[in-house]
């Protein structure tokens, strides 16, 4: 039997620790054997000395390890593919890019996980629709991406249930933005729910857990290698998180965005982003296309309206009202206006982030409820021209207090200069 205070110890002294001794950790975690302080201050550990590619091979494999894993391909006798975030604000491209690849004829199933500090969660915006279930058996999603070709789950008690322990444990003790523990969480669900070939979106910046383009490459290279040691085809896309992406940041507010880019009406950097996912995905699967037809077609879906009907029947099968009217909203919408013309040279990320999450969008304790209906849209973004009196974003709340007080940091998140910031693309780099 292992201690886990010697094995803190160790790691906190910088010993690389054994394959079994991450594995008996973790999975004594997993059972409830290992208690949650002990696991905390091993991820404080790990966050100062770092874990070798090996031991977070051994991280990846003993959260797999913890519960069930799901075997896609044979069961549905065809590949299937996945995508997943890093986690960035204002991110909802996996809302997007599920129902338009599925449109295509390609099955995706996705397990996703909740928010992380300024970051929100693809699971808390999915439960902004009302009835949507999050927590799907495994017989559940294996028949739900057989059916209708796409589902998004969260990690049951079944699959994973050592990273949705950690994930959690991470978020409130400032244990997130460490490059092993991110590499091992992300890859242990994609391995887990069985997809074969994955398109990773690293994102970098101010918003995100990478804050520069090396950084962000070392973790694309790590889940790389996490992923190909595991025999699974993996490509990961650098996309800029200085600003956020979009405008909706808040959960509701994220999925009615998410669907303005299904129908084709999202805003420019996000729709770029859900084609380029797209056509990764679809260059990856049996379908035989390469990425430029892949994109043609997740075009056509979404201009013919089949990745919509996409959507709508995703939505009802996992129990949701894809009616949106039926969204949650906000009792107070206040307006943030331009204090002066000029062009937007600044919109921080992780400063709107930062704001929605104090308007009750994300949680600042585990047990913390979120508010699915408040946060920020922001309409003007970097570059952009605006006039004095202009409104540049609308803060959504429940109540005047909080409306003033996320006004004042979304101001604060502006920068305004007499030229426009050199352009810069939402899509920075590929690593493959
Ligand atoms: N997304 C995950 O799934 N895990 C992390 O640790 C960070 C982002």
């Amino acid at each position: 039997m292992i201690r886990p205070a010697e094995l803190i110890q160790r790691k906190r002294d910088g010993e690389e620790l054994a394959d079994d001794e991450i594995a008996e950790l973790i999975l004594g975690y997993a059972r409830g054997e290992v208690p949650d302080y002990q696991l905390a201050a091993f991820a404080m550990a790990v966050y100062f000395r770092g874990l070798s590619a090996r031991e977070t091979f051994a991280l990846t494999d003993a959260m797999v390890r913890s519960g069930e894993t799901i075997d896609l391909a044979s069961a549905l006798g065809r590949k299937v593919v996945d995508k997943h975030s890093t986690g960035g604000v204002g991110d909802k491209v996996s809302l997007a890019v599920g129902p338009i690849v599925a449109a295509c004829g390609v099955p995706i199933g996705k397990m996703s996980g909740r928010g992380l500090g300024h970051t929100g969660g693809t699971l808390d915006k999915l439960e902004s629709i009302p009835g949507f279930r999050t927590e799907l058996t495994i017989d559940e999603f294996v028949d739900q991406v057989r059916n209708v070709g796409v589902a998004i789950v969260g990690q049951t008690a079944d699959l994973v249930p050592a990273d949705k322990l950690l994930y959690a444990l991470r978020d409130v003790t400032a244990t997130v933005d460490q490059l092993s523990l991110i590499a091992a969480s992300i890859m242990s669900k994609k391995l887990a729910a069985g997809a074969q070939a994955i398109v990773l979106d690293v994102k970098v910046g101010d918003g995100a857990f990478m804050k520069t383009l090396d950084e962000a490459r070392r973790l694309a290279e790590t889940m790389l290698a996490l992923g190909r040691e595991a025999g699974r085809e993996v490509v990961c896309l650098l996309t800029d998180m200085d600003q956020p992406l979009g405008g909706a940041v808040g959960n509701a507010l994220e999925v009615r965005e998410a669907l303005a880019a299904v129908r084709g009406q999202g805003p420019a950097d996000l729709s770029e982003l859900v084609l380029d996912g797209c056509a990764k995905l679809l260059a990856f699967s049996d379908l035989g296309i390469d990425e430029a037809t892949g994109r043609a077609r997740a075009e056509a879906a979404v201009a013919d309206g089949s990745a919509e009907a996409t959507w709508r029947r995703w939505l009802e099968a996992q129990g949701g009202d894809p009616d949106e009217r039926r969204l949650p909203e906000a009792r107070v919408v206040r307006d943030v206006t331009a204090p002066t013309d000029g062009h937007v040279t600044r919109l921080g990320a992780i400063a709107v982030g930062n704001a929605a999450l104090h308007l009750g969008a994300g949680r600042r304790t585990k047990e913390d409820a979120i508010d699915h209906a408040v946060g920020v849209v922001c309409l003007a973004k970097r570059g952009d021209e605006v006039a004095q009196g202009e409104t540049l974003a609308q803060v959504h709340a429940r109540d005047d207090a909080s409306a003033d007080e996320a006004a004042q940091a979304v101001l604060a998140a502006y920068a305004f200069g007499p030229e426009p910031p050199p352009r810069r693309d939402v899509l920075l780099e590929v690593v493959d």
